[in-house]
């Protein structure tokens, strides 16, 4: 009996097992009603009673570190498994915090690719510029208000440096380096010397349109208008030309566009009329062409110029045009990408 004992526990410390099914087996071999060691406690009978003491201890002990020997298999085992099924190495140490588009930058895609869907390639130019580009090339008058210290930043005067007031500047840019046709959509980034307020900031975002080609119409324009007005807004959406005046186009127009808030029965929003204002746009004026090299006589063309934040706003009902550039969190959480 006990040379059974001993060769048993031999035998068990020297047990491995490489899956849960081996362990299984052994432990059936070993611990079960028909195993091994139940067989020698079924002996245990037979032993004399002077031996029973001590073979009673050795059996006892044998049967735990049975036990214990094929629950360290088992646990082995299992880690092993997890181990090589769970293991991700790709996986950060703590969760990453995904980001969010900003809005300015939604609403500027967005009307990339819709511009986009008709052609038009994006086009960039510097935000400091020169008073050629941002003034005098696009018709400005010489004593123009626009120039003035007030309402732009220079940074240099005589010969004058300055941050750009509108994105109008990429139109010249443009005209005087590409030959017609030219089909362009510039975003980009302005300053003007404002007051910082919920309603104006010192610096915004616009997007200038500009199309020019030989027998480009008024008609040419209104079309390109009114799809993107719908393609942004729902194709529900009305829009409507008033008369206005911009110095590099003639003639020049506002745009409105029925109010998407009410559907055009009127409400605070749009402040009863039924009607928003969201851009500018005329025919370039002949003489913009001809300052930037390119014949009136052969070709004509339109554009147009809108400010990103307001169209944001429209969409999106931002109250408060600072919290644009102050870069909560909580604000720019509100905003999910769409593309
Ligand atoms: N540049 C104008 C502004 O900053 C916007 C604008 C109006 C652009 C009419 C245009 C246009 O191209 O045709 O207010």
């Amino acid at each position: 009996m006990l040379d059974k004992i001993n060769s048993l526990k031999a035998a068990i410390e020297a047990l491995s097992a490489t899956s849960k099914e081996e362990v299984e087996a052994l432990r059936i071999k070993y611990l079960s009603k028909k195993g091994e060691i139940s067989l020698l406690f079924n002996d245990f009978r037979t032993v004399p009673n002077e031996q029973k003491k001590e073979i009673g201890q050795k059996l006892n002990e044998l049967k735990n570190l049975a036990t214990e020997k094929i629950n360290n298999l088992r646990e082995a085992v299992d880690n092993k498994q997890s181990d090589s099924n769970d293991l991700d190495l790709t996986r950060t140490a703590s969760p990453l915090r995904l980001g969010k588009r900003h809005p300015i930058s939604l609403v500027k895609e967005e009307i990339i690719s819709i511009f986009s869907r008709l052609g038009f390639t994006i086009a960039e130019g510097p935000e400091v510029e020169d008073d050629w580009h941002v003034f005098s090339s696009l018709n400005f008058a010489a004593d123009h208000p626009a120039r003035d210290m007030q309402d732009t930043f220079f940074i240099q005067r005589n010969p004058d440096v300055l941050l750009r007031t509108h994105t109008s500047s990429v139109q010249s840019r443009v005209m005087t380096t590409t030959e017609p046709p030219i089909r362009i959509i510039c975003p980009g980034r302005v300053y003007r010397n404002e007051a910082i307020s919920a309603r104006a900031h010192c610096f915004f975002h616009q997007v200038e349109a500009l199309y020019i080609d030989k027998d480009v119409s008024f008609a040419d324009l209104k079309q390109t208008l009114l799809y993107f007005a719908r393609e942004m807004f729902g194709k529900d959406t009305q829009i409507r030309l008033r008369p206005s005046y911009f110095p590099f186009t003639e003639p020049s127009a506002e745009m409105d566009i029925s109010c998407h808030i009410c559907g055009g029965k009127g409400c605070a929003f749009c402040k009863h009329t039924g009607w928003v204002e969201i851009l500018g746009c005329g025919m370039v004026d002949p003489n913009v062409l001809d300052a930037c090299g390119i014949d009136s006589k052969k070709y004509s063309g339109y554009a147009l110029g809108m400010g990103i934040e307001r169209i944001t706003n429209l969409k999106y009902r931002v109250k408060d045009l600072r919290m644009f550039s102050e870069n909560d969190v909580r604000f720019l959480d509100e905003f999910e990408a769409v593309h």
